[in-house]
């Protein structure tokens, strides 16, 4: 694919600079978000966005940006995929919203098969809809908690699950997502991750079973609802847990009556090259969560999962006023066709191969791990021949990219990851180009 050829408007796609970034424009409007917006929703690069497709986002000012973000794994096949866009278009005309438990419609009850399809294992599921990872993840704990009669939920070291009181507790990060915002909800238990570049030595159930020793030890599996995992952590520095690690969680999860919760709302939607990142080691989970690239841009998220316990809770235990919006799920309807017909799960394979790389041909010993799957990939920065964390040169990195019009996220626990998640529709000289950049900056920095 060497020309824009899924998602987005005509758009050139062309990383094009004419004016310093941030420009005028758009610093005018980040001093008017300033006095309007509250303090506490802070801005990665502030440039306005007027449009957005393929690779590129396009600010107010004319400059034309690399995307290697994707509004953080959400605009997978593409921005204004057209797909996307068509289906939106269509069903703001025909409505807008009813409520899908006052009175129904279709396309909800289609996301609902098209998940219960397509997510991990073959067994009879049911699926539910929401609006945002956070509180697919909540209901995901409310649905165990009914099914096993418990309580605890264990959750992992560097994990992300959201913002609401709940995810914050499971959420391992204290600045930014929790500092002062407590108290938080009990029966949160946390348990020791795999970190295969921090942990040399420890293989996958190794690791696993230091988990399982914690969690007997320090929980008891009788009062134990659900362990909580992300299959490849995404704030947490896309940890790419060592093979053998899940699904020795998940055998000890399916021995003890627990239920397994993979949290994909990152990881979801052909990002990691494979539909889920579950399915790289063939691990099924009991629920699944996912989220952000279901709908390409349109809030909706999900759980899907083992029939008999999804039906677990009593009717109007679940659910929520905006859950499962007609417009938004045919976005998803779209984006899953997108996906399927348009060979994305391979798009993604192929774009974190030439990541990947290039990024190792660097030879810069500051790159201490290149690691990720698919179109998610991370490098982990650390002092030259340490493997001590560099949180200050990921900042420069980052901003020197965003000088040169490249958008980049970092993320980790100790800040030090740069991670890049392109759109899928990303072309391939603007995947290099992207990469040619970042060459450059390490060699400057
Ligand atoms: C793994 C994971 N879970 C949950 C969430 C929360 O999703 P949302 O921001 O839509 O509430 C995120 C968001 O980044 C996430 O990456």
């Amino acid at each position: 694919m060497s020309e824009h050829t899924v998602g987005g408007p005509a758009l050139p796609q062309e990383r094009r600079l004419v004016t310093s970034i941030p420009g005028p424009k758009s610093q005018a409007l980040q001093l008017r978000k300033s006095a309007a917006v509250a303090a506490g929703v802070g801005t990665t690069l502030p440039v306005y966005t007027v449009a957005a497709g393929g690779g590129v986002i396009v600010d107010v000012d004319g400059n034309s940006l690399i995307d290697f973000g994707s509004g953080i794994a959400v605009t997978t096949v593409g921005n204004s995929a057209p797909r996307v866009a068509a289906a939106v278009a269509e069903q703001v005309q025909a409505f807008t919203h009813t409520c899908f438990m006052i009175t129904p419609y279709d396309a909800y009850v289609r996301v609902a098969e098209a998940l219960n399809r397509l997510t991990p294992g073959t067994h009879d599921k049911r699926t539910v809809l929401f609006n945002s990872g956070a509180e697919a993840v909540e209901n995901a704990v409310k649905i165990a908690r009914v099914h096993t009669q418990r309580q605890a939920v264990v959750v992992f070291d560097h994990a992300y699950h959201g913002r609401t009181n709940l995810t914050m507790a499971m959420t391992a990060k204290n600045m930014p997502y929790k500092s002062g915002f407590g108290p938080f909800a009990s029966e949160v238990y946390r348990a020791p991750l795999s970190y295969p570049y921090r942990d040399a030595g420890v293989d996958g159930p190794a690791a696993a079973r230091r988990a399982i020793d914690t969690i007997e030890k320090q929980v008891g599996a009788g009062n134990l609802a659900a362990v909580v995992i992300e299959p490849i952590q995404g704030e947490g520095g896309f940890i790419v847990p060592a093979d053998g690690f899940l699904p020795t969680l998940v055998e000890w999860c399916r021995a003890n009556g627990v239920v397994f919760v993979a949290d994909e709302v990152q990881t979801g939607f052909a990002r990691t090259g494979e539909m889920f990142a579950c399915d790289h080691e063939g691990v099924v989970p009991d629920l699944i969560v996912t989220a952000k690239g279901i709908a390409g841009g349109l809030p909706l998220s999900a759980v899907t999962g083992r029939a008999e316990i999804m039906d677990a809770p009593h009717v109007g235990g679940l659910g929520g006023t905006y859950g499962g919006n007609p417009i938004a799920c045919a976005a998803a309807l779209a984006v899953i066709e997108t996906i399927e017909e348009d060979g994305l799960v391979d798009r993604a394979r192929s774009i974190g191969k030439t990541m990947v790389e290039r990024l190792e041909s660097f030879g810069d010993p500051r790159l201490g791990d290149v690691r990720g799957r698919g179109a998610m990939v991370a490098v982990e920065l650390v002092k030259a021949g340490t493997t001590e964390p560099d949180a200050e040169l990921t900042k420069a990195v980052a901003a020197a990219a965003h000088q040169q019009g490249l958008v980049v996220l970092t993320c980790g626990t100790y800040g030090n990851v740069l991670r890049f998640l392109p759109p899928l529709s990303m072309p391939d000289h603007l995947l290099a180009e992207g990469l040619d950049v970042l060459e450059q900056i390490f060699k400057d920095l």
